[in-house]
């Protein structure tokens, strides 16, 4: 059997009856059940963990530069790549190289404790960069921002992961690690998905919902483009596809305002290459992921308490946008209407085209701007607003 660890706080045991914290995972009957990992789950939801083995298969860019050792040889190196391209500094890419791997995959997966039918639907979350996978199931305020627990009411059944170089998944160096190793992960992971081998209660899932934020979402739409046939919808959440107009990659990388993760915080990302890197404070994240005065500062707080390192790599292939017109079930594009990270700042204008265009062939295809947030929409107070706009989706096309 391929479940390297599963079932917690298990079949038949009553979720409600665990209480968040420390203890959940161990109120079954069986003693020997590893205690669950995520801090939290909601009480509507019947939540299993499991650690999927996957092998993958892939190419990847062969970046051009030297590793650095600390934070000064870094903010070089970001001054570097950063430089105006009229200087004709030499490319930071020397080809791409054949890769393979074999790594674990930490997942949860939630469904509703009252089913309906309805859970046989599978929506498979791939996170960005910046939170681990609690990003859909926040512990903080959950009835305002927990992803999961919302779509789990509207009776859909959830599988959320920590992707490879956050949380409890397998490491590899941020060197390496990029755009095309998430999407090697994901073409495995749904193909492990539509087993039911990882879906507890739900046998075989009916259907399957590509579902990303940010960074995931990037990872999902080139997914869809390499495996149209992979999902029977696809939800693109705080994506932007104008890598003209929308994306600002040096001014990103500037207000980033980067730290090689290890040394910014051993006990969490010691483990990780210097290729790992994180925000530098709580203010830079205000400034790529919020929009003043939307949010409240606690959720800042929780955000920045539970960050996850991010890969040079991830940041420098983020802004890959093929053309996705041989998928054919439905597509929902929804970002907040003043996103800084995939807008510049204003989406209006620079949203629909070109994924309109990618989506063409999409049964149907949806552009949605939320009100008053910026790129972490999940965590602005209207973050439920987006959730329905989301659920409402699913059942208009499913
Ligand atoms: C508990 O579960 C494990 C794994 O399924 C099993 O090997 C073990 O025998 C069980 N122990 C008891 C006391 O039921
Ligand atoms: C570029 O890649 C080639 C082939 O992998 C390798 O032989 C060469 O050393 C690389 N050049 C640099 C500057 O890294
Ligand atoms: C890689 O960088 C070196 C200098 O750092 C440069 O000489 C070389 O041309 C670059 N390789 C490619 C493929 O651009
Ligand atoms: C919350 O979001 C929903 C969905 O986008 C929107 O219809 C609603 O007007 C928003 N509410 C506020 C107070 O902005």
């Amino acid at each position: 059997m391929a479940i390297a660890t599963a079932v917690l706080c298990a079949l038949g045991v009553d979720a409600a009856a665990c209480p968040p914290g420390a203890g959940y995972g161990q109120s079954g009957t069986n003693n020997t059940t590893p205690a669950l990992t995520q801090p939290y789950y909601p009480a509507n939801a019947h939540c299993v963990e499991y650690t999927v083995p996957i092998s993958i298969s892939y190419d990847r860019v062969n970046f051009n530069f030297s590793q650095w050792p600390d934070n000064s040889a870094l903010e070089q190196s970001l001054v570097d790549f950063t430089t105006r391209p009229t200087a004709g500094f030499p490319s930071i890419v020397n080809g791409t190289v054949h890769e393979t791997a074999d790594c674990t995959v930490a997942a949860s997966f939630c469904t509703p404790r009252k089913p309906d039918g309805k859970e046989m639907t599978v929506i498979l979350a791939t996170h960005g960069i910046g939170p681990g996978r609690a990003h859909w199931n926040s512990a903080y305020s959950p009835d305002q921002y927990n992803f999961v627990q919302y779509a789990v009411e509207a009776g859909y059944s959830v599988f959320f992961y920590d992707r490879v170089g956050c949380g409890e998944s397998s490491k590899a160096s941020g060197y390496v690690t990029q755009l095309s190793t998430g999407v090697a992960v994901l073409q495995q992971l749904a193909a492990a998905v539509r087993t039911g081998q990882y879906t507890s209660t739900v046998e075989k899932p009916s259907k399957l919902v590509l579902m990303g934020f940010s960074f995931g979402s990037y990872i999902t739409h080139n997914t869809i483009a390499a495996s149209p046939d992979i999902a029977d919808v696809v939800v693109l959440t705080t994506f932007g596809a104008n890598l003209a107009a929308g994306v600002n990659g040096n001014g990103l990388l500037r207000s980033f305002v980067p730290r090689v993760a290890a040394l910014s915080n051993a006990q969490r990302f010691g483990l990780l290459d210097t290729g790992y890197l994180t925000w530098v404070d709580k203010y830079a994240l205000v400034e790529n992921y919020f929009k003043y005065p939307y949010y409240d500062t606690n959720a800042v707080a929780y955000v920045e308490s539970t960050k996850e390192a991010f890969s040079i790599g991830e940041f420098l292939t983020f802004a890959t946008v093929p053309d996705t017109s041989s998928f054919t079930g439905a597509a929902l594009a929804i970002t907040a209407e003043t996103d800084y990270i995939v807008c510049d700042g204003y989406c209006p204008g620079v949203f629909d085209e070109p994924a309109k265009t990618y989506y063409k062939n999409a049964k149907p295809f949806v552009a949605y701007l939320q009100p008053e947030a910026s790129h972490h929409r999940n965590f602005h107070r209207n973050a439920t607003g987006a959730y329905e706009v989301i659920t409402s989706f699913l059942d208009r096309t499913l």
